[in-house]
């Protein structure tokens, strides 16, 4: 920590007055924080003059810096492969990093893929993985970059020891109002994404109804923050915003996202979520400079090939049969026509309440529970035709999620237009 320090108020009130942080005041104040020098309220009242004053170029970088500088950074110079990432700010129905990942291993690039746990209505990766018998998210480094060498993907949780800052203001924000400001998100994501030392980064990011960010318009400024912070780091960073209004494939879930993925990896499964995947994987690899395509290779089944090797590596048996939910429940469309809206939020509040996500970080998931969703944006439906099934094994649980799904879906007599999965490219 910096010797000067300050009186954390006069900082809460220059920028609540629009003004700006200085250098050394940034670089004294977040490990003042990490350590309980400040403390959670004058954290709060900043994080909220902050999410209305904003934070010039200048003051992020300081402090997406800082909060790297709270704890370890890992290096994969070591590695005989270039490393490549890639972080989605969450959706529905998401579970593209796991197809992904063994993909773009199949093309030869090392993938550390430092996921989380879903909390609130969007799924975590490490809880679908979870779904699978006997693999585990803990692993230790020397695993970690083993595993990178000889399989190429990794999948695994970020140790405590990654912008250990970031923990303790990320928990703040969520109970203090204060997570929807950008300079706040883009610092939390990208200071773990860089202390994780990957050379290149692919971001997703989310918009719609499903997503953090409500409008293509913030989503991009969300992306060009990202991409500018990723890029001072020398991380070579690239950004798509992509849609989420509609849910992507036919599942939101733990178990049943991971059966979807190993469809996708069989060479088939939903259009959108290969769509989504093969974008993705050659932006990856353009980042590094890979001229390969990696339809070629997710359909020379390398890529299943490397699936099953990572879940192998980590406990996992990849031919394990998956939890199923012990109840499930059908709800059907009430009017023939076309299918012209299924939202994102709706659906993925209702897998929350079956049990698939938690409400509390100490809460348990369900491996079996969630939504499957029989009819997507453009699809002609019939009266009575099951439009969702409800999976969980907690039965009282089905009245709440179907309530979320009340207002789901809209049926028209035309089929609509669906946009472009894709929306904007950033760098
Ligand atoms: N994900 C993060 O890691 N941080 C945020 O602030 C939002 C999403």
């Amino acid at each position: 920590m910096a010797t000067q320090a300050y009186d954390v108020v006069d900082l809460i009130r220059a920028k609540r007055d629009g003004g700006r942080l200085t250098d050394p005041e940034i670089q004294w104040l977040i490990p003042a924080y990490t350590v309980g020098v400040v403390s959670d309220e004058q954290m709060s009242a900043l994080a909220m003059a902050i999410l209305f004053r904003g934070l010039d170029p200048t003051e992020l970088n300081t402090w997406t810096n800082a909060m790297i500088a709270t704890g370890d950074r890992m290096d994969f110079s070591s590695l005989s492969k270039p490393t490549v990432d890639k972080h989605s700010t969450g959706g529905v129905g998401d579970m593209i990093t796991l197809p992904l990942a063994p993909l773009v291993a199949a093309c030869g690039v090392a993938v550390p893929q430092l996921s989380g746990r879903g909390l609130g209505h969007t799924g975590g990766t490490l809880d679908k993985l979870e779904s699978v018998p006997g693999w585990r998210a803990s692993i230790s480094n020397e695993e970690m970059l083993a595993q990178l060498e000889d399989v190429g993907a990794v999948i695994c949780a970020a140790g405590t020891g990654l912008a250990p800052a970031d923990k303790k203001l990320y928990a703040l924000r969520d109970v203090t109002g204060t997570v929807e400001a950008i300079p706040l998100i883009a610092s939390s994501i990208m200071s773990k994404k860089i202390a994780e030392g990957t050379s290149a980064l692919v971001l997703d990011v989310k918009t719609g109804s499903g997503a953090f960010m409500k409008t293509p318009e913030s989503s991009a400024e969300l992306a060009r923050t990202m991409v500018a912070l990723g890029t001072a780091a020398g991380v070579k960073t690239v950004a798509l915003v992509t849609e989420m209004n509609t849910p992507l494939g036919y599942t939101a879930g733990n178990a049943i996202e991971v059966t979807q993925s190993v469809e996708v990896l069989a060479g088939g499964g939903p259009s959108d979520v290969v769509e989504l995947t093969l974008a993705l994987a050659r932006e990856m690899l353009d980042c590094v400079g890979v001229d390969i395509d990696p339809a070629d290779v997710l359909a020379s089944g390398k890529a299943m090939d490397a699936w099953r090797r990572m879940i192998r590596a980590q406990g996992g048996d990849p031919e394990a049969t998956l939890p199923v939910a012990k109840h499930s429940e059908v709800i059907v469309a009430p009017a023939s026509g076309y299918l012209t809206r299924l939202d994102a939020l709706s659906v993925g509040i209702a897998a929350w309440r079956l049990g698939s996500g938690r409400a509390r970080k100490e809460d348990a998931v369900q491996a079996g529970a969630g939504v499957t969703w029989h009819a997507r944006p453009g699809d002609r439906v019939s009266t009575g035709q099951p439009l969702f099934t409800l999976h969980t094994d907690t039965p009282e649980r089905f009245d709440r999620a179907a309530a979320a799904l009340a207002d789901a879906v809209e049926i028209g007599d035309q089929p609509g237009v669906t946009g472009p999965l894709v929306l904007e490219r950033i760098t």
